[in-house]
């Protein structure tokens, strides 16, 4: 984390240096300095020199004009991670900072962004392992208190969502997981209502059923409100998470080993749902929003809805379950039915929702699709590229929606081979009568190794994105409303 500090001096220190200006490193005689001129011709950006009692890790900020200010952004990030190596390879605990000459503040947030979000391992179910954390010590004089602080907030609400993705079911049931998000919204300041089995039955969420109804252990659907006295929106954004606790495939049984083995992860869009409300709360950020989880494991046990079967969804349509592994967009569905009842002025869904996305555009960007208009299409574009949580829209034509018609009810839960991910968004748009974007986040939620900054299994994907959104909304947002 950061600690703000100034004047401390560590062991291990950064020293940010323009990058044509070696002349500002006061440390180096001109021997030393002519080879890390060397260094730097040869193209190194991070020279980690271990000086007697010192380790001063050199980086040369280079802030070329014609590159896009996001992709930097990104590149310093993936650079500050570049930084946390060294001290971790180095055993320092402990970094401070020194900036010669001038520097681009944004840059620096970035760099320490990175540094910060490298900070984390999933090490609750090793018992030998040792944790390692770095302390970096920034002086107030070279970043306000507030980048500080909204940089130790995004991280730790982060690997909030990283915590609940690594954690294997045998942990986190449906219900343990209304637990866990019971003492997050306590902690940050926002309600949960939690609707257990009987109240989903009474609702008749004919979906959320469905797709549990395999499992042993009970479903939830979980309600999660943070309305500040003073809010900047009129109507509340919704934010829907897919929170499948494992997903086996149910009758339809996914192949084991490599397609079955990362499927605790199936909950990740609940996950950066409950991490991004926590990060607003925390920040006290003046926007109303409503979380809606609905949480369940797909099983293929003696009661499992059989390919073939017809259920009936909350909202009253008949669907022709064809395949039971395409069980994310019937849950969904009832949350998404759920929200018209709130009169959203916007609707965002997270759902790791189809392989089909993540073979076309793998685990840079995720795969995005809705019917809101130009100007939040816009927003949510600059949201994503400015935090490095990439996405791609994908084209939404009525065509598409003909792909899931059903002789035998209303609709089928699966289209053809093709364009899985778009067919998987049009379902979700039957049940929709708001200004909705869906996130198929199923590529960059969880990697299974090492990616930069993002670290390896759970990567917290979607919390940055959605707080930037709000944040910016509420710099937007001159009106205020009451209530
Ligand atoms: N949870 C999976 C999607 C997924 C795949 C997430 C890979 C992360 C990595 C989803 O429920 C699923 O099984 N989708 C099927 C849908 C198909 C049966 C139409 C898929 O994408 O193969
Ligand atoms: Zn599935
Ligand atoms: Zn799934």
């Amino acid at each position: 984390m950061l600690q703000i500090s100034s004047k401390t001096q560590k062991r291990a220190v950064l020293v940010i240096f323009p990058k044509n200006n070696l002349n500002a490193l006061p440390f180096f005689d001109l021997e030393e300095k002519r080879s890390i001129q060397q260094m730097l011709n040869d193209g190194s950006k991070i020279i980690p020199v271990n000086k007697l009692h010192k380790l001063y890790i050199l980086f040369a900020m280079d802030v070329p004009k014609d590159i896009d200010k996001y992709e930097l952004q990104e590149k310093f990030r993936i650079q500050g991670h570049s930084i946390y190596k060294v001290c971790k390879e180095y055993k320092e605990t402990e970094l401070s900072l020194e900036i010669m000459g001038e520097y681009d503040k944004s840059m620096l947030e970035s760099l320490l962004l990175g540094i910060n979000l490298s900070d984390y391992e999933f090490l609750k179910y090793r018992t030998k392992a040792k944790e390692y954390h770095l302390t970096v010590h920034v002086d107030p004089i070279l970043l306000d208190k507030s980048s500080v602080e909204e940089i130790n907030l995004l991280t730790e609400s982060v690997h909030i969502t990283k915590d609940l993705v690594n954690e294997p079911v045998s942990y986190l049931t449906a219900v343990q997981y209304s637990k866990d998000m019971a003492k997050i919204a306590k902690s940050a300041g926002f309600s949960l209502t939690v609707w257990d089995h009987k109240k989903i039955v009474q609702e008749k969420m004919g979906g959320l059923l469905a797709v549990n109804s395999g499992s042993s252990a009970p479903a939830t659907f979980n309600i999660l409100e943070y309305k500040p006295a003073k809010h900047k929106n009129k109507k509340p954004l919704v934010l829907v998470g897919k929170g499948v606790v494992y997903d086996t495939g149910g009758l339809s049984l996914k192949p084991t080993k490599s397609s079955m083995d990362m499927m605790k992860s199936d909950m990740a869009g609940s996950a950066a749902v409950v991490g991004a409300m926590y990060a607003i709360a925390k920040a006290k950020l003046p926007y109303h929003i409503v979380g809606l989880i609905p949480a369940v494991e797909n099983r293929p046990g003696y009661e499992a809805v059989c390919p073939g079967d017809v259920i009936t969804m909350y909202d009253g349509t008949t669907v022709e379950v064809m395949n039971t592994d395409a069980e994310g967009r019937l849950i969904l569905a009832d949350a998404l039915h759920y929200a018209k009842r709130l009169k959203p002025e916007l609707v965002l869904d997270f759902a790791t929702l189809t392989g089909s996305a993540v073979r076309a555009i793998g685990r840079e960007a995720s795969v995005i699709m809705g019917t809101a208009d130009k100007e939040y299409k816009k927003k949510l574009r600059k949201a994503a590229m400015s935090t490095g949580e990439r996405t791609v829209e994908f084209p939404f034509w009525d065509e598409y929606g003909d792909y899931l018609r059903s002789d035998v009810a209303d609709l089928k839960n699966l289209g053809p081979m093709d364009a899985g991910s778009i067919t998987a968004g049009k379902f979700l748009e039957h049940f929709i009568d708001y200004p909705w974007m869906h996130f198929d986040i199923a590529g960059t939620a969880f990697v299974p190794a090492q990616y930069n900054y993002r670290g390896k299994w759970a990567t917290g994907y979607g919390v940055r994105l959605l707080f930037k959104f709000v944040q910016n909304q509420c710099k937007d947002n001159p009106e205020k409303s009451k209530s």
